[in-house]
C-alpha cells in the first residue's frame, strides 16, 4: 500500500517535471527533441550542459548522474526520457540508405515534411564510379535529415547506413543495398557517404569539434551476405572466413569508414564468423576497431541479434551471460529490448562490471553531444536553419536525375540501334514498365517527393505510346500474356521491354534460387522480339546480375540496359538515356554469372578458386568461369582509347626493413611487410600515373576509368587482377581529357599472405586500363 502511494507521487512529479523539462515532440510538434534548454535553470546548471568543457567530460557527467535502472534503460535503441535530467527520449534506429527513409523506428513523413529525395538504390549510385557524387548524394541525405529533425519529425539523428558489405554471391537479397562486389569501391563508397552524411568535407578533416550534422553506421560488421540459403539464415550462419580473405575483402571497406571516413557508428552483423558471434567478439569490436583502427564512436547490435544470440545460435548458457558476452566485446547499444530485460540481473548476478556498462553509456552520449542535442535549442545552432523548403527541394531532384543518369549501363547496342529516333508509336512491355515508381526505389527508401514510373518518361518521346505489362502477376510472371503483347509490338514501331526484378524476387531476408529471369519472362521477351518490326531494346530493373545470356545472343534484341533500381526519376533517366538525351556512362560494379553458379553453395565464403575441387571463386577478382558480363563492363554512345601521359617511379626500390622470404614450388619468394615499412615510409612509395583520354565518338561523355594492377606471373591465391583507382570523367566528343591516380605501393600493390598480413612481393606487376597494359618492377 505504501509503496503503492509513493509510485503516484512519483509519477505526479514525473510528469510536472516532465513538462517542464523536456521538449519533446508529443508537446510540440514543431520543435525538435533536445537537451540542455538555455532558459531552464535547472538544466542551465548541470555540467554536461555546460559548452567550455569538452564532449568528453560532459558525457562523463551525464553518465555520473544516471541510476542503474537508467543506466540500463539507454542500452536499446529506443532509449526512453530521463525527465529529472531534461535527457528527452532517443530513437537511435533510423534509415538512410539511399535517402531519408521511414523505415527505422525515428522518422515520420508525416508532418510539414511528408516525403524526402529517393535517390537510386546504390547499387546502381556505385556504377557511376563517381566518389565525388556519392558524396554530393550524401550529402543532401544530411541536409534533408537535418531539415527532418528541425520539423520535429525526427527522434533521432542516427542514421543505419551504409551497407559496405561485399556483394559476394549474386543471389544475395541485399546485394541491390551494396556498391557492388569490389573492396576499392566499397571503401570509397563508405568514406564519401560518411563525410558527407556527417557534415565533413570530401577529402575529410572538416568536421569542427567533431560535431556531426548526422550520424552515418558502418554495417554490418562483417562477413555478412546472406539471407537464407536452403534454411540456413542470417540469424545462425557460421561464415568460415580465411584470415586472407577477411584481410583483402571482407574487412577493408570497414577499416576504410573507420579511419578515412570516421564513422561515428558500426553496426556488428547477425552472423557468427569463425564460430564467433559478431556482436559478441572482442577480438572484432574492440581490439579491430577501437585499438587497432582508432575508432571512437558507437557500435549497435543488428536488430535483435543479441537475442538471437542465445535464442538462435545457443552461443551462451543464459539471457546474462549474452549480455555480458556483448557488452564485454565492445557493443554499446542494443537494437531490441533484451538488454531491458537482461542487463539487470546480469549486474546483480555479477556477470558484468557496472564499468562495462558505464563504457557504452559514455559512448551512446558522446554521439547525442556530437550530434548537438544538449547545446539548447538545436534550431538556433549550425544546422537549425535546415528548413522543409531543402528537403524535396529542385537541386536534390536534378541530383537524384544526375544519379540515375550517371549509373545506367548500356550493356548491347548492335549496330547503334540505340539511341533510338523520336517516334510515332512506341510499344512499352513489362511488368516493370508501369509499376508505381516504388519499385524504382528499392528497399529502404521513404516516400519520394515525385512519382515518374518508367512508362511516363517515355510519354515525351513519342506521339503514341501502346503499354501491356505482359505478365498479369508482376515480374514473377508465373503467368503471362503474350499474344496481347505481341499485338502491341506488332503494331509499334520500336518497342521497350521494361522486365527484370523487384523485391518480390530480392530483398533482406530473401536471397534468390535461381539467376534467371523469373518465370515466364523470357518466353515474353523472345516471342515479342520475334514478332517486332525491329529489334527491341531490353531494359532490366534488378538489384542482383540475372544470366540474360539467351538476350545477349538474340539479333532480335538490339540493344540492353541494366537501369537497376534507378529511384524516383529513373523513369525520366532512362527516357533520356534511351532516346539519347543522355550518353550512358555507367559500368557494372558486379559480375554478371551464368545460372549454372548457383551450383556452388552460397554458404561458401571463400572469395579464392580452388582448382581441385572445381571450386570457380568469386568476383572479378578470383573467378576463373565464364561470365555473362564482368565487373566493369558498360558501353556508352561513345567510344573512348586510353593512353599512360606519364607513370612516375615504374621502378620502385624498397630497401628499408628486413626483405623476407618463403619458397613456393621450389622457388624463393622474396617480400617485405608493409607493417614494417611503417606509415611514413609507405606515404613516399607511390607512383603517379597520368592517364589520356580520347572520346573517339562524336557525342560528350561522362565515362569512368578503371585502372587495375596484375602481379605478371599469377600466383595461386594472387587476385586475376585488382582494381586501384578509379575516376569519372567527362569528355566532349572528339575531345581528350586526363585523370590522375596515386598509386600506394603499400595500399594497392601489397597482398595478404594466407596469414592474413600484408605484404610486398619483388617482381613486374601490369597497371591495366582497357587493353592498354604498363609495366612496372618492383625490386628490394
Ligand atoms: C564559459 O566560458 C565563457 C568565457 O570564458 C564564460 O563567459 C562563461 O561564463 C562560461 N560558461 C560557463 C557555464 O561556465
Ligand atoms: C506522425 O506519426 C506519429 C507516429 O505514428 C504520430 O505519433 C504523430 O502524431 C503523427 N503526426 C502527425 C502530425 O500526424
Ligand atoms: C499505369 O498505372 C497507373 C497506376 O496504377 C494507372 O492509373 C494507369 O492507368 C496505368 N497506365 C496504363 C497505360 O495502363
Ligand atoms: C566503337 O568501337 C566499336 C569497335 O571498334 C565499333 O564497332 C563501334 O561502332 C564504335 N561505336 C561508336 C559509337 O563509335
Ligand atoms: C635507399 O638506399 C639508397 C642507397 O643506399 C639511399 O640513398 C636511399 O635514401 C634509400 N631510400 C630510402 C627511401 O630510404
Ligand atoms: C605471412 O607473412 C608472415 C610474415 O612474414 C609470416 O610469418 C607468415 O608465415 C606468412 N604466412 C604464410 C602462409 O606464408
Amino acid at each position: 500500500m505504501g509503496h503503492f502511494s509513493i509510485t503516484i507521487t512519483f509519477i505526479f512529479l514525473f510528469l510536472t517535471r516532465y513538462h517542464r523539462l523536456v521538449h519533446a515532440d508529443s508537446l510540440a510538434t514543431n520543435v525538435p527533441p533536445y537537451s540542455c534548454d538555455t532558459s531552464n535553470p535547472l538544466t542551465k546548471s548541470f555540467p554536461f550542459c555546460n559548452l567550455n568543457l569538452t564532449i568528453t567530460q560532459r558525457a562523463k557527467d551525464i553518465v555520473s548522474r544516471l541510476t542503474l535502472d537508467e543506466k540500463i534503460s539507454q542500452l536499446v535503441n529506443t532509449a526512453p526520457a530521463i525527465p529529472r535530467l531534461g535527457i528527452p527520449s532517443y530513437q537511435w534506429w533510423n534509415e538512410a540508405l539511399h535517402g531519408v527513409s521511414y523505415v527505422g523506428k525515428g522518422i515520420r513523413l508525416n508532418g510539414s515534411i511528408t516525403a524526402a529525395t529517393s535517390f537510386p538504390q546504390i547499387i546502381l549510385i556505385a556504377a557511376s564510379f563517381d566518389p565525388k557524387l556519392w558524396y554530393r548524394i550524401s550529402k543532401v541525405i544530411g541536409t534533408e535529415a537535418r531539415g527532418v529533425y528541425n520539423a520535429g519529425q525526427a527522434q533521432g539523428m542516427t542514421f543505419w547506413a551504409p551497407n559496405i558489405n561485399i556483394f559476394r554471391d549474386p543471389r544475395w537479397g541485399r546485394g541491390q543495398e551494396t556498391a557492388g562486389e569490389d573492396p576499392l569501391v566499397n571503401s570509397k563508397y563508405g568514406v564519401s557517404y560518411v563525410r558527407g552524411l556527417q557534415g565533413d568535407s570530401f577529402e575529410g578533416g572538416k568536421l569542427i569539434g567533431g560535431r556531426l550534422k548526422a550520424s552515418a553506421c558502418c554495417k554490418h560488421f562483417t562477413a555478412y551476405d546472406l539471407e537464407n540459403w536452403k534454411g540456413v539464415n542470417r540469424y545462425v550462419f557460421d561464415a568460415k572466413v580465411t584470415l586472407q580473405d577477411l584481410a583483402d575483402t571482407y574487412q577493408p571497406s570497414f577499416h576504410s569508414c573507420v579511419v578515412q571516413g570516421r564513422s561515428s557508428g558500426i553496426m556488428c552483423a547477425y552472423n557468427r564468423v569463425n564460430g564467433v558471434p559478431n556482436c559478441a567478439d572482442y577480438n572484432l569490436l574492440t581490439n579491430t576497431a577501437r585499438k587497432k583502427w582508432n575508432f571512437n564512436g558507437y557500435i549497435a547490435s543488428d536488430c535483435d541479434a543479441v537475442r538471437f544470440i542465445y535464442e538462435k545460435q545457443g552461443y551462451a548458457k543464459t539471457p546474462e551471460d549474452v549480455v555480458a558476452d556483448v557488452l564485454r566485446a565492445g557493443m554499446d547499444v542494443e537494437c531490441g529490448n533484451y538488454m531491458t530485460k537482461h542487463a539487470k540481473s546480469a549486474v546483480l548476478q555479477k556477470k558484468i562490471p557496472i564499468s562495462q556498462i558505464d563504457r557504452a553509456l559514455h559512448n551512446l552520449f558522446t554521439i547525442r553531444i556530437r550530434l548537438g542535442l544538449f547545446d539548447g535549442n538545436p534550431t538556433k545552432l549550425q544546422y537549425g536553419r535546415i528548413g522543409p523548403n531543402q528537403v524535396c527541394s529542385k537541386e536534390n531532384l536534378d541530383l537524384a536525375l544526375e544519379a540515375a543518369r550517371s549509373g545506367i549501363v548500356l550493356l548491347k547496342n548492335t549496330a547503334s540501334i540505340l539511341p533510338l529516333p523520336r517516334v510515332n508509336t512506341l510499344g512499352v512491355i513489362g511488368p516493370n514498365a508501369n509499376k508505381s515508381s516504388i519499385v524504382l526505389l528499392g528497399n529502404y527508401f521513404g516516400q519520394p517527393c515525385k512519382q515518374v514510373s518508367i512508362l511516363k518518361g517515355f510519354y515525351t518521346y513519342a506521339s503514341q505510346t501502346h503499354y501491356r505489362s505482359g505478365c498479369t502477376d508482376g515480374v514473377k510472371c508465373a503467368s503471362a500474356e503474350i499474344d496481347r503483347a505481341v499485338e502491341v509490338a506488332k503494331i509499334s514501331d520500336y518497342v521497350i521491354l521494361v522486365m527484370g526484378l523487384d523485391q518480390s524476387q530480392e530483398t533482406e531476408t530473401l536471397d534468390r534460387d535461381h539467376l534467371e529471369l523469373p518465370g515466364k519472362q523470357q518466353k515474353l521477351i523472345n516471342s515479342v522480339a520475334k514478332a517486332s518490326k525491329k529489334p527491341v531494346i531490353l531494359v532490366i530493373l534488378c538489384g542482383g546480375p540475372v544470366d540474360i545470356t539467351f538476350a545477349k545472343n538474340n539479333d532480335k534484341i538490339g540493344g540492353i540496359i541494366w537501369a537497376g533500381y534507378p529511384g524516383e526519376l529513373g523513369g525520366r533517366a532512362l527516357a533520356q538515356v534511351v532516346f539519347g538525351d543522355y550518353n550512358p556512362g555507367g559500368r557494372l560494379p558486379m559480375t554478371w554469372y551464368p545460372k549454372d553458379f548457383i551450383k556452388i553453395p552460397m554458404t561458401d565464403m571463400r572469395m579464392r578458386a580452388d582448382p581441385s575441387s572445381g571450386y570457380p571463386g568469386r568476383t572479378y577478382r578470383f573467378y576463373t568461369g565464364p561470365k555473362v558480363y564482368e565487373f566493369g563492363y558498360g558501353l556508352s554512345y561513345s567510344n573512348y582509347s586510353y593512353n599512360f601521359i606519364s607513370v612516375k617511379n615504374n621502378n620502385i626500390h624498397i630497401n628499408q626493413s628486413t626483405t623476407h622470404s618463403i619458397l613456393e614450388n621450389s622457388e624463393t619468394i622474396r617480400y617485405k611487410l608493409v607493417s614494417e615499412l611503417g606509415k611514413k615510409a609507405c606515404k613516399t612509395m607511390s607512383i603517379s600515373v597520368t592517364l589520356g583520354i580520347t572520346n573517339t565518338g562524336s557525342m560528350a561523355g561522362k565515362h569512368p576509368v578503371l585502372l587495375f594492377v596484375k602481379p605478371k606471373k599469377g600466383r595461386n591465391g594472387n587476385p586475376v587482377k585488382q582494381l586501384v583507382g578509379f575516376e569519372s570523367v567527362t569528355v566532349e566528343g572528339g575531345g581528350k581529357g586526363e585523370v590522375g591516380f596515386e598509386v600506394s605501393v603499400c595500399e594497392h600493390l601489397s597482398r595478404a599472405n594466407e596469414s592474413g598480413v600484408k605484404v610486398i612481393e619483388e617482381g613486374g606487376y601490369l597497371f591495366l586500363v582497357g587493353e592498354l597494359e604498363y609495366s612496372i618492377n618492383i625490386t628490394l
